[in-house]
């Protein structure tokens, strides 16, 4: 209740259309933090944890096997692609939306997206709208950059997720004395992560005037992930499911390797598929969680979801997906936390939901500017805003690259090569320090370089270097 007094007073602090945004969002808070109050222990008891029956998870290649029809193109005006964008691109060092980072040839994220359903619209002759969820800390420079897609055949919509207030850790009263998002008071607030978008959406309205164009289905994924395409046959697999066993929901998974042993797994709990994330996992139980041979895929957060059901679970307010707790401290110190949810998590509300194992091509994240290196470089082609490897890498997996500190921010690392070397046949890269890469340099089976502090590398311009560590003044 003291909780309750103080979203009042910071209500007060605005007026007019900005204030019932703000009532929105508390409403949504109060409900979230309610539910963090009652919450005791952990959100799934590790015995009842079973593994998915055989036929839930279902292999790409089956589903493709299946072909397509010659009406494809009537299920994909049915569809809707959604692109999850409240994130900033802090972690590479920038400050505006992530998906405003250039990627490939002077493309950002949001530009490939925005090619590759332009594709697929000119390709069927049909009208698969973009939606971007934005969040307060992307949509003005969002909406800014969208005039330039005017007169793109594909039609762009957005709406805002919600904005929840931080709290304190011990006090969990809110950091923020007033609504404003300036100044000291920016820290205050938070977007509660992409399992608000079922709330978020329905309360702009967007989903009922997309139901009422006649759309059924969104496909949603991170807009970082460059492998999100819009793929048919499992568009097909969704829409042809027959009437009783209608699939609400798709999960893309895919094989884990040992590099990503964080991602989510489904799991079946209590006769349903269920998303396991690494939070709530019982602290004894971890390493069992990321060995690859009890937990076998992770989600890719590629997600195929009916519109119809969104609107019925929101409408029964039946989506009770579990909190993630996310400990931060803010630039002053204080400790404070925020109580996030995840959209792959509502797969439990959904009826007859399906994984299906697709190809690692479908999940190409770039979190990292490692990550940015591989798909800069060619390894990769681009056609119609899709990356895809080059036919001319003989091993079927991608370089493991690791490029140190003074890498970490993208304007640092542009700096630092001064062109993308040469990559088809490099298994293995680690840079680390003060180190620059000239022109045309090729890179060839395991290269090291390594600047000691105070030292500097510059690999001269056309350099190749195969197998080699570089360090210091020793070159090998
Ligand atoms: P994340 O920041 O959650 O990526 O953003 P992650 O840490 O790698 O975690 P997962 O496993 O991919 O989820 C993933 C996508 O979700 C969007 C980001 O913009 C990005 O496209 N996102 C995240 C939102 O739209 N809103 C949020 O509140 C959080």
């Amino acid at each position: 209740s003291s909780m309750h007094t103080e979203l009042e007073k910071l209500l007060d602090t605005t007026t007019g259309p900005e204030k019932e945004v703000s009532r929105k969002d508390f409403e949504g808070f109060t409900n979230l933090f309610h539910r963090f109050l009652q919450v005791k222990g952990p959100s799934v008891e590790w015995t009842k944890i079973q593994r998915p029956p055989e036929d839930s998870i279902q292999p790409y290649d089956k589903i493709a096997a299946k072909g397509l029809p010659d009406n494809v193109a009537d299920s994909l005006n049915k569809l809707v692609v959604v692109k999850l964008n409240g994130g900033l691109g802090t972690s590479m060092g920038c400050k505006g939306p992530k998906s405003l980072i250039s990627v490939r040839n002077e493309n950002t994220f949001l530009d490939l997206t925005v090619q590759q359903i332009e594709h697929l619209n000119k390709t069927y002759n049909t009208d698969v709208p973009l939606v971007l969820m934005n969040s307060f800390n992307t949509d003005e420079d969002t909406k800014k950059i969208l005039q330039k897609y005017t007169h793109h055949r594909v039609k762009i919509h957005t709406f805002n997720q919600s904005r929840y207030p931080r709290i304190n850790k011990e006090s969990l009263l809110p950091v923020s004395t007033n609504l404003s998002m300036t100044g000291q008071s920016a820290e205050g607030w938070y977007p509660p992560g992409h399992g608000d978008i079922y709330a978020s959406f329905y309360n702009s309205g967007l989903l009922d005037q997309l139901i009422a164009q006649g759309k059924q289905y969104i496909f949603v994924s991170n807009i970082d992930n460059l492998g999100a395409t819009v793929d048919l046959n499992i568009m097909h697999h969704l829409v042809s499911q027959p009437n009783g066993k209608r699939c609400e929901f798709i999960m893309e998974v895919t094989d884990k390797t040992r590099a990503d042993v964080k991602g989510g797994t489904l799991i079946q709990y209590e006769g349903k598929l269920r998303l396991l994330e690494i939070a709530q996992v019982p602290k004894a139980h971890v390493d069992e969680f990321k060995s690859v041979s009890k937990f076998k895929i992770f989600n890719t957060n590629n997600l195929w979801i009916s519109l119809a059901a969104i609107k019925r679970l929101q409408e029964q307010k039946a989506m009770d997906l579990e909190i993630i707790v996310n400990p931060k401290t803010l630039d002053g110190g204080q400790n404070v936390i925020q109580l996030e949810t995840a959209v792959g998590a509502a797969i439990k509300c959904f009826d007859n939901a399906l994984g299906i194992n697709v190809p690692r091509s479908r999940f190409l994240p770039v979190k990292t500017t490692s990550d940015l290196l591989l798909v800069m470089s060619n390894l990769y082609s681009l056609e119609a805003g899709s990356l895809t490897m080059s036919p001319k890498r003989e091993f079927p997996t991608t370089p493991h690259v690791k490029l140190g500190s003074s890498f970490t921010k993208v304007q640092e690392y542009l700096t630092r090569f001064e062109s993308i070397p040469d990559m088809l046949e490099l298994d293995h890269l680690t840079v680390s320090g003060d180190v620059t890469l000239g022109k045309n340099v090729s890179l060839k089976g395991t290269v090291i370089i390594i600047a000691n502090h105070g030292d500097r590398i510059d690999i001269p311009a056309g350099s190749m270097l195969e197998n080699k560590i570089v360090s210091g003044n020793l070159r090998i």
